[in-house]
């Protein structure tokens, strides 16, 4: 595209806020933490807790996987004052499956710091959330905005996905960034919360990344992508492939049953969080160094992809009499692995070995 062409883009018309709120109010999705707009305009407002809670969960997740997490969490510790004087450890066992557990020690440590450097109040202002532990330029926004009304863009990846679609714009996402900010920013309504909330369910129901309900959409009116092919757009970039990683993870049971787990190293993937005794990961296929010599019993192959690269590993289990040499882990009942800070991953080997 000429480069007059895309500064016009830039300058594009901005959102028909009032027909995104008209459609939220009659189609936005049921969220335990969202207040409705009809309870909204009665004066009843979000729990900012409960909505940073949220938007840190849903940084690792779908809304559908997130639902029982945020459940269990405010069931357990219901306000920020409950979460900040839980210990760090019951976090990270409830947070187990969610991924990503560096934000799970952010969350924690973002409760302790609102308790003692806010007083135990949420900050009001996105300027205020933003560096807190955890809190980003996105994740501030969200939160100033749907608790408070601040009138500032949210812009998350269904938000991107929309505005790439509704501009047509001709480059890849990320070199538009300020230019999607920017249309989002001059279209804020005073409704500042429902129209953050309203685009990203409009991403996630109407305009979705294999999908664009054009006849559903309130943004069809003014929308360029939909007058050519809405799903030409976002750009796509050839995606650099994601490399494979070989390992073996070794499943010990004692002749109780029992099973053997540890914990990870203080830094690096996963770190500190509870595993099962294994090879480190490498390029390429290598022999298994089993822990303790025992009938070592091939049990299939669990396959778990991360952001950088994908994993496969050969799980082997076996029984052993002695327990006298596994020292620096502790010997779990299998009907209590829900209590362990157990990584997905590590809850696939377990599974492949028949304890799930
Ligand atoms: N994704 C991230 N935050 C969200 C929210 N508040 N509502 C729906 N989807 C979301």
């Amino acid at each position: 595209m000429p480069k007059s062409a895309f500064k016009q883009q830039q300058n594009a018309t901005p959102i028909d806020a009032e027909a995104v709120l008209a459609w939220y109010d009659a189609h936005a999705r049921t969220l335990p933490w969202r207040v409705s707009s009809t309870d909204r305009a009665r004066g009843i407002r979000p729990d900012p807790y409960r909505v940073w809670l949220s938007e840190i969960m849903l940084q690792q997740t779908t809304v559908a996987a997130v639902g029982k997490y945020f459940a269990r969490f405010t069931s357990l510790w219901p306000t920020i004052a409950d979460l900040a004087a839980a210990p760090l450890e019951a976090v990270l066992v409830e947070w187990a499956g969610l991924g990503y557990y560096a934000r799970a020690r952010n969350l924690h440590a973002c409760a302790v710091a609102i308790m003692h450097e806010h007083g135990g109040r949420f900050p009001a202002t996105s300027a205020q959330l933003l560096g807190l532990p955890g809190i980003g330029a996105y994740t501030s926004a969200a939160i100033a905005a749907i608790a408070d009304d601040e009138p500032i863009a949210v812009v998350d990846g269904n938000v991107d996905r929309v505005l790439a679609r509704y501009l047509a714009l001709h480059v890849p996402v990320r070199a538009a960034k300020d230019a999607i900010r920017r249309a989002v920013q001059q279209s804020v309504p005073e409704r500042a919360g429902d129209f953050a909330q309203a685009l990203m369910d409009l991403g996630a129901t109407i305009c979705t990344p294999r999908a664009a309900l054009c006849m559903l959409c309130p943004l069809q009116p003014g929308c360029m992508g939909a007058r050519e092919n809405p799903l030409a757009y976002p750009l796509k970039l050839e995606k650099a492939e994601r490399p494979t990683r070989f390992g073996h993870a070794f499943v010990l049971l004692d002749t109780d049953g029992d099973v053997y787990l540890q914990t990870r190293a203080e830094k690096g993937l996963l770190a500190k969080m509870t595993e099962t005794p294994g090879s480190t990961w490498m390029g390429a296929v290598t022999e298994p160094q089993f822990p303790v010599p025992a009938q070592w019993r091939s049990r299939g192959e669990v396959i778990h992809v991360f952001t950088h690269f994908r994993l496969q590993l050969q799980v082997w289990s076996a029984t052993v009499s002695d327990r006298s040499s596994l020292t620096t882990g502790w010997w779990a009942d299998p009907e209590e692995l829900a209590a362990e800070a157990l990584p997905s991953l590590f809850r696939k080997v377990l599974a492949a070995a028949g304890l799930d």
